[in-house]
């Protein structure tokens, strides 16, 4: 397993990649460089990434809802550095009522995304840390919910199960010119994601705690056979206090 130092000639590099310039810093075979650069990497069509934080066992909360921190300071620092690298972050509601989570870069030198919540009934509460004005915010709502005059919003259509379509949701980020979108969370969200087949990369983000029981990090729905379960080139990396799941999909 190939550990992971970001040194700052190759953060630097990174960044300048994500303006769309490239600059000498980066190369192919530094463990950084290859984990990074896809994301940074601007080729002018949609690349979601996925980011789980989780215990050994695939939790990310205990069962009263206590989530901070289950990432050590590296896995902590790798999610500010996605964060930094995309146009926007994705999270659900449930994950906003959950953590109120400020979805913005403190961690590493670098801009803080677009922060697009999914909330299609409107429950999260209005001063909920992602929400202000800080950075920019995006609503995500079903069709029919009001829209609020406080923030940018997108309404979506329902389908018959309740579900946002994630496919018109990025579309309707890609004609707002965001195009890199991180998917940070939670579980319901990820699934949707991952379900409707539109997901890159996943990262699972491995801690050295058991926790034993509470909220699962991934979640989809049963299946019968291995055969069916998804499978992706699986690379891991040692970030230091967690350990990196970097999980491609072939989605050409
Ligand atoms: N460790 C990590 O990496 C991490 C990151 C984020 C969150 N978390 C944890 O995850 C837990 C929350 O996860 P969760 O699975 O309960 O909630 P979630 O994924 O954050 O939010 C789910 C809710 O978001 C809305 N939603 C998301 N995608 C949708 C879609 N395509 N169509 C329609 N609605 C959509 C729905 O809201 P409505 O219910 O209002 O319809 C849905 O119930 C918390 O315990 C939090 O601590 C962990």
């Amino acid at each position: 397993m190939r550990s992971v130092d970001v040194s700052g000639d190759v953060w630097a590099a990174l960044l300048a990649l994500r303006e769309g310039r490239e600059e000498d810093g980066g190369a192919a075979d530094d463990p950084a460089w290859s984990i990074y650069e896809p994301l940074a990497r601007r080729r002018g069509k949609p690349f979601v990434l996925a980011q789980v934080g989780q215990s050994l066992d695939g939790r990310v909360a205990t069962v009263d809802g206590d989530a901070a921190p289950i990432s050590g300071p590296d896995g902590f620092a790798h999610l500010h550095r996605l964060r930094a690298l995309a146009d926007a972050v994705v999270v659900g509601a449930g994950c906003v009522v959950a953590d109120d989570p400020r979805l913005t870069v403190r961690e590493v030198a670098g801009p803080s995304p677009v922060r697009v919540v999914i909330d299609p009934s409107a429950r999260i509460p209005p001063d909920a840390r992602c929400l202000s004005p800080e950075s920019r915010t995006i609503l995500v709502r079903g069709e029919g919910c009001a829209a609020p005059a406080s923030h940018e919003t997108i309404c979506l259509p329902r389908a018959g199960d309740g579900r946002l379509c994630p496919v018109a949701l990025l579309d309707a980020l890609g004609d707002r010119g965001l195009h890199h979108i991180l998917v940070e969370g939670g579980a319901a969200t990820i699934r949707h994601f991952l379900e409707a087949g539109v997901v890159d990369r996943l990262h699972v983000c491995v801690a050295p705690i058991i926790i034993g029981s509470g909220a699962p990090g991934l979640s989809l729905a049963p299946i019968s056979r291995l055969s069916e379960a998804l499978r992706a080139q699986t690379r891991v990396f040692d970030l230091g206090s967690d350990t990196l799941f970097d999980c491609a999909f072939d989605r050409d």
